[in-house]
């Protein structure tokens, strides 16, 4: 129900007012001076219209209505000044003052009905207008978001492709270089073998502290330099993967249990005794395009995480395959200690590792994450309810494999 304030000093203009209004189905506010009537609308949620009393103690109708029209923020409330003033400057002047209507006194009851009813209109017309400008405002807000998030995807999509370029030619200048330290350290090796034989057999050493220590310190540092090669390979290898993931080398049928199950073949090693592994495989799964090595490395990689993350207690990975109207969807969800929420962004970002100095480079996430965006797919991570991460491929089917339920074409 329209509320409708009546501010005026005479007591019988005011229950005059008030018993025609009620009459007409609004409910009344009374204030008898200009103070207590800016006090009503002054409220968060003022009456919608306000007939004000030109002349009355305290705040005149014309600077009610000026404070109405001027102030930044609160309700719309139709404002009609009443006076006895008939002079066409006061009128001009009652306008001026931000009123949106004016009333001669003594009022006629007719005439007084149809413009508070002309006022209920124009009051409905604004709250509509107001609702559409709120929702207006959301969509402004949310396009802006949008625009915002496709700013920041393009501005990251141009550095990962300028990383991977980087990548590429970063690991073609270090290659060569290990490749000549790695042969020439067994070569090394071999010598070594020669000069610390004839080192054991020479009396010279016995009483040489020096070269008793060179001896027995010599095989050591060899294997030291063996390892950081290695480390130093292992790095390289991911930086070409990461490099080319986005190249997909086959477009293929591809069956992703027979991924899975090849992926866990190659795991084989890194699955200790406390790691069991559960597969749920759609033995109905249609075949995606694409490359099924690269999907495989994919799907080692995670297997790998999940095998590290459950150090050392070890745990259960779980891995599924389901088919949904347009996509194959795989999750590999296992039972470690989970993703720090903070960290859930930062897992794709190349080189981000929470693994020890030499152990993970933190490529892993990134070239899966290229590989399945460049089949056209997405991979997500979260923590599960039960604890742990769960990884999600979405990979989409082939157009005519879509809405095909006949296994004849899976
Ligand atoms: N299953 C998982 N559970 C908890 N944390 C994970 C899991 N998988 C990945 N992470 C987090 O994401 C980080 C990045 O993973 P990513 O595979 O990219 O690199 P990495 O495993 O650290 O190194 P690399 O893959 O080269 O061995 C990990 O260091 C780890 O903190
Ligand atoms: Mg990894």
């Amino acid at each position: 129900m329209l509320q409708v304030l009546v501010a005026d000093d005479e007591i019988t203009t005011r229950i005059g007012l008030k018993a025609l209004l009620e009459r007409s189905g609004y409910s009344v506010v009374l204030a008898l001076n200009g103070d207590a009537a800016w006090e009503v609308l002054s409220d968060d949620v003022p009456p919608q219209i306000a007939l004000l009393d030109w002349e009355m103690p305290g705040l005149l109708g014309p600077e009610i209505c000026r404070r109405l029209a001027t102030r930044s923020n609160g309700p719309f409330v139709y404002t009609i000044l009443l006076t006895g003033r008939t002079d066409d400057g006061d009128l001009v002047n009652g306008f001026d003052s931000g009123a949106n209507d004016f009333m001669c006194k003594p009022f006629n009851a007719l005439e007084l009905k149809s413009r508070i009813g002309a006022a209920a209109r124009i009051v409905q017309y604004e709250r509509e207008l107001h609702d559409k400008n709120v929702t207006l405002a959301e969509y402004a807000t949310e396009m802006e978001r949008l625009a915002e998030d496709r700013a920041r995807q393009l501005v990251h999509s141009d550095r990962m492709a300028t990383l991977g370029t980087l990548a590429a030619g970063m690991a073609h200048e270090i290659n060569n270089p290990a490749s000549f330290i790695s042969g020439n350290l067994q070569t090394l090796e071999l010598f070594w073998k020669d000069v610390g034989d004839a080192l054991s057999r020479s009396e010279c050493v016995a009483g040489d502290s020096k070269l008793l220590f060179i001896q027995e310190e010599m095989p050591k540092l060899i294997a030291e330099m063996r390892s950081g090669v290695s480390r130093i390979s292992r790095i390289v290898n991911s930086l070409r993967s990461y490099s080319h993931a986005g190249a997909k080398t086959t477009d293929n049928l591809v069956a992703i249990n027979t991924c899975v199950d090849d992926a866990l073949l190659l795991c084989r090693n890194n699955l200790k005794h406390n790691v069991v592994t559960n597969c749920e495989l759609d033995p109905d799964l249609p075949k995606v395009t694409g490359d099924c090595t690269q999907i495989t490395q994919v799907l080692v990689n995670l297997i790998t995480n999940a095998v590290h993350a459950m150090e050392p207690a070890g745990g259960t990975i779980h891995i599924e395959s389901k088919v949904n109207d347009k996509d194959v969807v795989v999750t590999v969800r296992d039972s470690g200690q989970g993703i720090p929420e903070d960290s859930l962004e930062k897992i794709w970002l190349p080189f981000f590792t929470t693994k020890q100095v030499g152990k993970g480079t933190g490529l892993g996430l990134p070239i899966c994450q290229r590989i399945i965006e460049e089949h056209g797919g997405s991979i997500g991570a979260e923590n599960h309810l039960g604890g742990g991460a769960l990884f999600t491929i979405t990979l989409p089917l082939p157009k005519e494999s879509r809405y095909e339920t006949s296994p004849t074409h899976r």
